[in-house]
């Protein structure tokens, strides 16, 4: 490596339970997954930036000498995006060179953006010599995301990169920002995500719309945050239909999510995977953020033998699947489940078993 040359690895991430429920003060459950983004820094003379990925066309070109603007449509908007976010807190950001390459899919649901955006904010730190808390940090990545790319995100992808911990799920409060690592390490299950080969094409514009309609059950219940309500106040005449829905999903997945730590604390597999098959039906007949082919392969999941639980993660409208699993046979459970979600749909897809990897990490 030449002389001050680092690299960053930025993991992906995976939520187990606890889905938009974060924009609602609520709960999450992710984890970082043995899939990342890898970025190779090189310092250099001038003040500028050059990323070049090994995946995607064209290099990203920034000038550090003039105001950063939003507004560019390629991945570089995630990197000005964070590059901004520094520079708006007076930093004076040296240039670098930077190789991305990435065993992270992306588009896949899986916080390819916020693996991007913390690696790139983790190098700028590494190369000031100075960082921000860990909090911060990722609350700059998630504004990032906002302003430059236009997603009105939840904070769990950006903390899951950043805060995540190996061997650990991060249980997030979201209203309070309150942590708790929940301990994966046992031996007896694993991790498996499964792609459903789609991507839903209204997506951004279908999660800001669950967005202002949760706003809109709060206007309406005359509270700050859907974490105020508990079921029992959840009257059906108080609401339309479709916000009483929307309101009913949040209320029960963060007590699902509370369900399924204990599930876990108490080595009680069986119990976490239903925690999970409710979550995904909620998100299924009550979010409406589901679609037939994450459907299809909850359905042909619940059928696998050593497969506990299985919802889709995310997102929603195409992306990923999450199953429990039995460890002494989760390879056979995971091709078991590929092949028939291929027999079923003629999609053949992105599968893998994982372990809970450590949150963002810098070599020299
Ligand atoms: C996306 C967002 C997150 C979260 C999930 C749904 O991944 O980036 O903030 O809202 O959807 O749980």
């Amino acid at each position: 490596m030449s002389p001050g040359a680092f690299s960053v690895t930025a993991p992906g991430r995976v939520n187990l339970i606890g889905e938009h429920t974060d924009y609602n003060d609520g709960f999450v459950l992710p984890m970082a997954i043995e899939r990342s983004v890898v970025m190779e820094v090189r310092p250099a003379a001038d003040r500028r930036i050059v990323l070049r990925s090994t995946l995607v066309e064209g290099p990203v070109d920034i000038d550090l000498t003039q105001p950063i603007q939003a507004g560019r449509q390629d991945w570089g908007r995630y990197v000005a995006g964070v590059v901004a976010g520094y520079q708006r807190l007076g930093w004076q950001i040296p240039g670098f060179t930077a190789t991305l390459s990435a065993t992270l899919p992306e588009g896949a649901g899986l916080g390819s953006s916020a693996a991007l955006e913390v690696a790139v904010a983790t190098a700028i730190e590494k190369l000031c010599h100075r960082s921000l808390s860990l909090v911060d940090k990722a609350l700059l990545c998630q504004r990032a995301e906002h302003e430059f790319a236009g997603v009105p995100c939840g904070i769990m992808d950006q903390f899951a990169v950043t805060l995540c911990q190996e061997g650990r799920a991060l249980l997030l409060d979201c209203r309070s920002r309150a942590i708790r690592q929940v301990d994966l390490t046992s031996p007896q299950i694993a991790i498996l995500v499964v792609h459903s080969g789609v991507k839903h094409a209204l997506v951004d514009g279908e999660y800001a719309q669950r967005r202002k309609q949760c706003v809109s059950a709060c206007r309406m219940l005359g509270v700050r945050s859907l974490r105020e309500v508990s079921l029992g106040d959840l009257n059906p005449n108080a609401l339309p239909n479709l916000e009483f829905r929307r309101a009913r999903h949040v209320i029960t997945e963060n007590a699902r999510v509370q369900a399924f730590v204990a599930a876990l604390e108490a080595r009680d597999w069986p119990a976490a995977g239903v925690a999970m098959c409710a979550s995904h039906a909620s998100l299924r007949d009550d979010y409406e953020v589901s679609c037939p082919e994450l459907d299809l392969l909850v359905e042909l999941a619940s059928h696998i033998p050593g497969i506990h639980g299985c919802r889709l993660t995310g997102g929603g409208f195409g992306g990923c699947v999450v199953a429990l699993v039995d460890a002494a046979t989760a390879e056979t459970a995971r091709a078991e489940l590929v092949l028939r979600y291929r027999q079923a749909s003629g999609l053949g897809q992105v599968s893998f078993l994982t372990r809970a990897a450590p949150g963002v990490s810098v070599t020299l």
